[in-house]
């Protein structure tokens, strides 16, 4: 298959021939990827059991990892999901159209392809302008995983996306650079309680000034015990991962620089590549084979939309190693430290 790649810009009539197309591929049981605020989707037909498991196929997930399904109006949302409670309409009217993903009880509407066999659905509205309105042409039920392979850090340009989905997927648009650059904040509606499942740029206290106080699943911190489940099926896979071995290091910052040039130094001695994630601040004070700028300490923005990319980079320029610093986990910190935690299957050095 050869994936072709169409420019777009979030308005109409420009983006006008790429929406045709993407929707001809859409009605026709194919896959698309597209950009959203968060990071590139790999849409396909939420409703067409064919379509997602073609995406599992795409990616090489596996099939017991449910999709989101994207909508673009809070009115289909009833004709997905049940027994919808009050604290989802609220929720929706605060983050809608936003990086928030709700999980609610499913209806017969949508298949268990897509849903990776569960009861539940998880619902996202985004607000990405070109996203908006390819469901709103192609869906209006739309499922999109990330849209990179299966393990590999999320995708935030259309290149990344070709590096991992070329030969594989019809057609991806090319609407730039996302905004945020990690997923969205999962909640779990259907208990009593809201749960967090996965921390994202809508932070737990954000959702918690809606809601009251919520829960938030062990697996956030990779603490489940290794006989439960994780809520969010996904969260059990080593993701996010770079090809290199990854190591988190925590501490006070002279701390954290002096050990990571000692170790830097010993891995070249053994012929070892090594990569350091680190802040602007630090960038000059580090001594290894490559040193990739993640942005400054004060902007935790900056930093989470260049998580990915850098991890990447260490990909691209073959890095053996990669020692990254820690973030307080607070507000958008909480998310990135989850997404270096699981790209690290938790390997944390605490000085
Ligand atoms: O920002 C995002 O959410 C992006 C963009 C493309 O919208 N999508 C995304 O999808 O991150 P994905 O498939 O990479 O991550 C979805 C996560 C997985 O961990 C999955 O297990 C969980 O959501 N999930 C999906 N449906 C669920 C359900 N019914 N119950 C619990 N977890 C669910
Ligand atoms: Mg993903």
């Amino acid at each position: 298959m050869i994936t072709k790649i169409m420019k777009a810009k979030g308005q109409l009539p420009e983006d006008e021939e790429v929406m045709k197309e993407a929707k001809r591929i859409i009605d026709s049981g194919g896959l698309v990827a597209i950009p959203t605020e968060t990071v590139y989707g790999l849409a396909g037909n939420a409703l067409d059991p064919t379509s997602s498991k073609k995406i599992y196929a795409a990616k090489g997930r596996p099939s017991d990892n449910p999709l989101i399904v994207h909508i673009a109006d809070t009115d289909d949302l009833s004709v997905i999901a049940q027994n919808i409670p009050d604290t989802a309409y609220k929720l929706a009217e605060k983050f809608w159209p936003g990086p928030l993903t709700m999980i609610l009880s499913k209806t017969e509407a949508v298949p268990k392809e897509t849903t990776g066999g569960l009861d539940t659905v998880a619902v996202r509205m985004p607000s990405d302008r070109i996203a908006s309105e390819f469901i709103k042409i192609c869906g209006p039920f739309i499922a999109a995983p990330s849209a990179n392979a299966s393990g590999r850090p999320s995708c935030t340009t259309a290149k990344h996306v070709v590096e991992d989905l070329n030969g594989k997927i019809e057609l991806v648009i090319d609407g730039g650079e996302v905004g945020i650059g990690l997923e969205s904040t999962i909640v779990d509606l259907t208990g009593r309680i809201p749960c967090l499942l996965r921390p994202g740029f809508i932070s737990r206290e954000d959702l918690e000034r809606i809601t009251g106080p919520i829960d938030v699943d062990p697996a956030v911190y990779n603490k489940n015990k290794p006989d439960t489940a994780p809520k969010a099926p996904g969260m059990k896979y080593r993701h996010y991962a770079p090809e290199g071995e990854l190591t988190v290091v925590d501490g006070p910052h002279e701390s954290v620089i002096i050990y990571i040039n000692e170790k830097c130094g010993e891995a070249s001695v053994s012929g070892k590549r090594c990569a350091v994630l680190a802040t602007s601040e630090n960038l000059k004070a580090y001594s290894a084979d490559m040193i990739f700028d993640m942005g400054s300490r004060e902007n935790i923005n900056a930093v989470s939309h260049n998580l990915f990319s850098c991890l990447r980079k260490c990909d691209e320029n073959g890095a053996d190693i990669i020692f990254s610093e820690a973030f307080e986990p607070e507000g958008l910190g909480e998310a990135l430290m989850n997404r270096l935690l699981k790209a690290s299957g938790n390997r944390v050095v605490k000085l």
